[in-house]
């Protein structure tokens, strides 16, 4: 989705807002702008397609200043365009505004402002926002009143509706103004400056300390400092967060791609996210375990690669407790309407600012569920809401892929699956096992990542393919699930999953010659009606991968590709096979030469409906 960012210091705001806007560029944009305070008046430049465009427009151009906003559009209203990127001018050029989100009224807005004579440029929603901004500016600054623009701002916002996150700058005030309703905006508490941004990215590189706005909260920023005040004009006390990300955190450490690198850093962060969920890091709050032996169920809900950790989590935590556990996306929960009540939910979101998955865990709330939220993202607005927080700490995800987050999810909700189990008093012998096999997983996914050549190997014949299948049982349908959706937004290679008793029931009629089929084996209860589906693909000469254990001698009677991950306890193999999976997909699109941090019409965070 679209990026912000806005700095007020003492520096070069020009190279400031370019360098922070590249750190935003994972999010997905077609196009860029800049606005820069300058020693010249308001300079705006902008341009479509990769922030180089833009910084090859601003080179040779003198712009001087140290307050600017700067922001990366995804198109939502109005095709990717020089007019319609952001920033967006007023009628007199004097002040410039950027926005993620959506404006839901701008029709009507935008027909009454054409009424009162204001020249429109874009086709965009935000555009209304300029101008309804200059209606109140300019007479706030003639009258003398002090900070009229961060008045008129606000006098601005319960004319709209939507979601926004807004920043404005203005030729003749030396600060900026940002607002925030339903689409994230975070101050960045510099030494002699001061930043605003659509996420904590682009800000590590100056500052660990950061303020997070709720909805209805307007900032004002200089250089010294800044003042946030809530709907009705109170005052807010700032949450002062501290990041622990480190820059080098978000850079590529000498891979070619994020996606790479973020599959390589798996050991570690399902290390950490295990030991965040051990001993003194994690107890079930007294509520929950007071809650757990009655519990009549659980619901799972999320969006894309968070929904399949959950499918997984369903699985596991089903098993093992005996709470049944339901599963649903996020966009469908909302407008669901269940016929019994679900006591507790548990909504996951890597970003922690998914509109559909906030969404659907407002509803939740509204509905009396205790909300359990797990996310990457210290201080997301999923964590402002929920009832509880769990952390996954596998540290920033660039990659528009989800891959080690997605690993590290499945790792919270098998530690919470124990912690459930427990409550519930179950069996200390078998919570110990477990407890124990998923200290080691870590150490399953190092020696998947030691043995990269076979895979890439594989994904050669696999990237010529234009159709996919992938299939498995159990827990490990989720696996198939995953590796499904990585394939095809990376590699754009049409890939479906199935779970592999269902493939005589319609899929096999598309099998052929030309569609290879992924199949992933546990060692589990479920290992020889797995084969016998293998089998069936087989017989209508569909080539097949097998993604097996180490030592799984019957996947080589149906293959001579068989991919292995080392044997473990069946109920944790699908993060050591999806690990195999990721690099699949990633050795697959690579071959095929894609975009693989920036998969085309996809955002890493999906903050609109
Ligand atoms: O931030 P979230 O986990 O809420 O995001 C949900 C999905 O948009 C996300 O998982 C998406 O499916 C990934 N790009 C898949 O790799």
């Amino acid at each position: 989705m679209c990026g912000i960012v806005g700095y007020a210091g003492i520096g070069d705001a020009l190279k400031i807002v370019i360098e922070a806007l590249k750190r935003l560029e994972y999010r997905g944009y077609d196009s860029a702008g800049i606005a820069i305070r300058s020693d010249r008046g308001l300079k705006i430049v902008k341009s479509v397609g990769e922030i180089g465009n833009l910084e090859n427009r601003v080179r040779g151009m003198s712009i001087k200043g140290a307050t600017g906003i700067a922001h990366t559009r995804w198109a939502t209203h109005g095709i990717p365009s020089e007019v319609n990127a952001h920033p967006h001018p007023d009628c007199r050029k004097k002040i410039a505004l950027v926005h993620n989100g959506i404006i839901e009224n701008y029709r009507t807005l935008r027909k009454e402002l054409l009424s009162r004579g204001h020249e429109f440029r874009s086709e965009t929603d935000t555009e209304v926002v300029v101008h309804l901004v200059e209606e109140r500016y300019y007479p706030l600054r003639k009258k003398g009143i002090e900070d009229a623009l961060f008045v008129a701002v606000r006098e601005v916002i319960p004319l709209l509706e939507g979601s926004y996150a807004l920043v404005v700058v203005a030729e003749d005030e030396d600060y900026l103004v940002g607002v925030r309703e339903k689409s994230p905006l975070v101050i960045g508490i510099g030494s002699g400056e001061n930043f605003l941004a659509s996420d904590v990215s682009p800000l590590l590189k100056y500052t660990s300390e950061v303020v997070y706005l709720d909805d209805g909260e307007c900032a004002r920023l200089d250089r010294k400092s800044f003042r946030i005040v809530d709907k009705e004009g109170n005052t807010v006390q700032p949450g002062i967060h501290q990041v622990d990300w480190s820059p080098k955190d978000a850079e590529k450490g000498g891979y070619e791609h994020f996606m790479l690198k973020e599959i390589n850093e798996q050991a570690g962060s399902l290390h950490d996210t295990f030991v965040g969920m051990t001993g003194e890091n994690f107890t079930l709050s007294p509520m929950l375990k007071t809650l757990v032996p009655y519990l009549k169920s659980i619901e799972i809900i999320g969006c894309g690669t968070s929904y399949n950790a959950g499918m997984v989590g369903k699985y596991f935590i089903e098993s093992l407790t005996r709470i049944p556990v339901g599963l649903c996306y996020a966009s469908e929960y909302r407008y669901s309407s269940p016929a019994e009540h679900t006591p507790l939910i548990i909504a996951i979101s890597q970003s922690g600012e998914t509109a559909d998955t906030l969404a659907a865990m407002r509803e939740a709330r509204r509905r009396g569920s205790v909300t359990i939220a797990i996310t990457n993202v210290v201080g997301s607005t999923i964590t402002r809401e929920a009832d509880f927080t769990l952390y996954t700490r596998a540290g920033p995800e660039i990659g528009v892929a989800a891959t080690k987050t997605f690993t590290a999810q499945i790792m919270v909700l098998d530690m919470l699956g124990l912690r459930l189990f427990e409550a519930k008093k179950g069996d200390p012998a078998q919570l110990g096992r477990l407890e124990g096999s998923l200290r080691g997983v870590p150490r399953l996914v190092q020696k998947v990542l030691e043995n990269q050549e076979r895979i890439k190997e594989v994904s050669r014949f696999l990237s010529k393919a234009h159709t996919i299948f992938f299939i498995g049982r159990n827990i490990n349908y989720p696996t198939a699930v995953e590796g499904a959706l990585k394939l095809k937004e990376i590699s754009y290679i049409h890939a479906e999953a199935y779970p592999a008793g269902e493939l005589k029931h319609g899929p096999l009629a598309l099998l052929s010659p030309e569609t290879p089929v992924v199949a992933v084996a546990a060692s589990d209860h479920v290992r020889e009606k797995l084969y016998s589906n293998v089998g069936e693909v087989c017989a209508r000469e569909a080539p097949v991968v097998i993604v097996a254990e180490e030592g799984d001698e019957t996947a080589w009677n149906y293959t001579d590709d068989v991919l292995t991950f080392p044997a473990c306890s069946p109920e944790l193999s699908p993060i050591p096979a999806s690990v195999v999976l990721q690099l699949l997909a990633y050795y697959a699109a690579k071959e095929r030469g894609c975009a693989i941090d920036k998969p085309r019409n996809l955002a890493k965070s999906v903050t609109v409906e």
